[in-house]
């Protein structure tokens, strides 16, 4: 019998298969095949994976654009729409490019850690309609349908400690984490946990958390982060070990203004040289009356600002006057 109990293969589907596997670039042959002009490193830098991959100019993906028409495509193209924590981007990708690839490289979201860059320790988790899956792995191609992609950036609505999602509240005052690597996948796994099970056992923790490894062991810490997250999203009132007093969330939450306004993310024309030019840009963006917010890196520059004070047009403007026009 053959696997799922159907019939054993003859010798000539195994040979036809063989055929098909030998005529198959897979990932891993295409990332070795693109070895020679392509190394990836994960470095830490404050408990953030950062992971830089140069590529051969010829295996580069075709940039983001918008206006590209899709009938010039080559076959091995496509043009897809990624809706990511409620943006739409609109991005041509290669067939065989990672989500992870094109958030970090096409759209300059580093909202997710490349750990293994093989679906093998769930750093990169994100989520695809609810469901924790490993953004290193997925394929932008088979996304543009009207899945929604959830990361970690998605998660807080203010900000401060009482602003965050819950479960990144515990993992932050549980002590949930060590070096950082592995933590955005956790939290990640854990709101698809948590979906689907508000009042998970340790073991059934361990299970539905299975997928993502953490290299520094912080299992016991990571385990009690969920518990107090799902505790805190039951509504029962929690206590954080890391505190000598009670959180009470809700009361934190009304002192702390919250930021409101229309938020918007923007591509740099032309991307900073370095990631330190980003600060002193953003701080002279945010000395503009309305703007209440800003963040983002090289590549790109979210704004938020008051609808009452600002519109869409007056923040491009904003960022030309700055030097740094969007698109
Ligand atoms: S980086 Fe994706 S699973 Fe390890
Ligand atoms: S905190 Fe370091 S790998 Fe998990």
């Amino acid at each position: 019998m053959g696997e799922a109990g159907g019939p054993a293969s003859t010798r000539a589907d195994q040979k036809s298969f063989a055929e098909r596997a030998k005529a198959t670039v897979t990932r891993r042959d295409f990332l070795i095949g693109a070895g020679a002009g392509a190394a990836t490193a994960a470095v830490v830098l404050g408990g953030t994976a950062v992971a830089t991959k140069a590529i051969q100019p010829a295996q580069q993906t075709t940039s983001t654009t918008s206006g590209a028409n899709l009938s010039t495509l080559p076959a091995t193209m496509r043009r897809v729409e990624l809706s990511i924590d409620g943006v739409k981007h609109t991005v041509v990708v290669d067939n065989r490019e990672s989500l992870w690839e094109t958030m970090n490289f096409q759209l300059g979201l580093s909202n997710s850690n490349l750990g293994c860059d093989r679906a093998q320790c769930g750093a990169c988790a994100v989520l695809v309609n609810g469901k924790s899956v490993n953004s290193c792995t997925v394929l932008s191609a088979r996304l543009g349908r009207g899945q929604e992609i959830k990361t970690v950036a998605g998660l807080a609505t203010g900000p401060g400690v009482a602003g965050l999602h819950p479960i990144q509240r515990a993992f932050w005052l549980e002590g949930g984490f060590q070096c950082g690597i592995c933590t955005r996948g956790f939290i990640m796994s854990t709101v698809a946990l948590l979906a689907a099970n508000p009042k998970p056992t340790d073991v059934q923790i361990a299970e539905a958390l299975s997928g993502n490894i953490c290299r520094c062991g912080e299992y016991a810490k990571v385990y009690k982060s969920v518990q107090t997250a799902a505790a805190e999203m039951r509504g029962e009132k929690v206590t954080y070990r890391a505190t000598p007093v009670v959180v009470d969330v809700a009361k934190q939450a009304a002192q702390t203004p919250v930021a409101t306004g229309v938020s918007k993310d923007f591509q740099f024309v032309t991307p900073l040289a370095t990631i330190e030019e980003f600060d002193p840009l953003a701080a002279a963006v945010k000395k503009n009356d309305g703007v209440t917010d800003v963040s983002g890196n090289e590549r790109s520059i979210t704004v938020k600002w008051d609808p009452a004070k600002l519109d869409e047009a007056k923040v491009r403007t904003i960022l030309t006057n700055s030097g740094h026009p969007v698109r």
